[in-house]
């Protein structure tokens, strides 16, 4: 059986990402934020993974808003990145895990979940910027990744309570995994913030810290809010709290918070972070 060992919620805004390229990891306004990921990463080298999946949303460099899949997974062997025009430098080629990936589809459809299947994506800063963040020298090439794409740019979004039950169902689905990966789930993306409209810069730390409680002790309290609560109180893109729930979701054992930080502003965003055991799973 695959298992999942524990869940990373984190930012995954593009000035991270540039400014790891600049070396500015220590000065005083990255400080903070960047001392957060030193007992991340030290968790995470510790656990070794083999598997890493990681739900984020596709800001329109492959799934715009013509085409926008609610639920989208990649099951190819590779996967690029592309510019999407912030200026961060390119990385390297991520490998992919097909055939977890096939069983992690089969099994959500199996399931009444209908994710869209990606047999080749490119990935966009929501998913590299946080693998980057684990991997600051880029030497993340042993590890698998599996894409998993959640919609929060269009109108419907999915329900809190989805994504969540999105998450549940992958993590059963690997641990139903004949095979003996470590996995560990990244969510990312948030907390409040929003980048455009009369209500650009909204952030609303107070109910950020309520979320990161409550994905630690109460997750299903979360679900009871409306998509429409959530632009109100974090901000339109505050809706990339999906990827956070569906990262819980994913966690079935008993879980434990092992660290968290949120410093805000970073760019537009509270930026959250966060480190959930799947305790009796391991
Ligand atoms: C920013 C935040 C995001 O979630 C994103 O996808 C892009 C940019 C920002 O605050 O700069
Ligand atoms: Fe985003």
């Amino acid at each position: 059986m695959a298992k999942i060992y524990g869940g990373i919620g984190s930012s995954h805004i593009p000035a991270i990402g540039i400014a790891m390229d600049k070396g500015l990891e220590d000065t005083p306004y990255w400080r903070d934020f960047f001392k957060g990921y030193v007992p991340m990463r030290k968790w995470f080298h510790e656990v070794d993974p083999d598997v890493v999946i990681i739900f984020y949303n596709d800001h329109g460099l492959e799934m715009f808003l013509d085409k926008k899949p609610t639920f989208a997974i990649g099951t190819a062997a590779e996967y690029e990145n592309a510019d999407e025009g912030w200026g961060i430098k390119p990385i390297p080629t991520i490998q992919g895990e097909t055939e977890l990936s096939w069983h992690i589809v089969n099994e959500l459809v199996e399931h009444d979940f209908d994710p869209t299947v990606c047999q080749e994506i490119k990935v966009d800063h929501g998913l590299t910027v946080p693998l980057t963040l684990m991997f600051p020298d880029k030497g993340y090439s042993k590890v698998k990744v599996i894409p998993v794409c959640i919609n929060c740019e269009r109108h419907p979004m999915p329900k809190l309570s989805r994504a969540y039950a999105f998450g549940q169902a992958i993590g059963r689905a690997v641990e139903s995994y004949d095979g003996d990966q470590k996995v560990v789930v990244m969510g990312t993306g948030g907390l409040s913030h929003q980048l455009d409209g009369e209500r650009a810069g909204i952030i609303n730390t107070e109910f950020d810290e309520e979320c990161l409680e409550k994905l630690v002790s109460d997750p299903e309290a979360l679900t009871k809010y409306s998509i429409e609560d959530i632009v109100e109180l974090a901000g339109a893109q505050g809706v990339e709290l999906n990827m956070w729930l569906a990262m819980r979701g994913c966690l079935l054992g008993n879980v434990t918070e092992q660290y968290r930080n949120l410093v805000a502003p970073i760019s537009n965003t509270a930026a959250g972070l966060q480190l959930l055991i799947n305790d009796q799973r391991i």
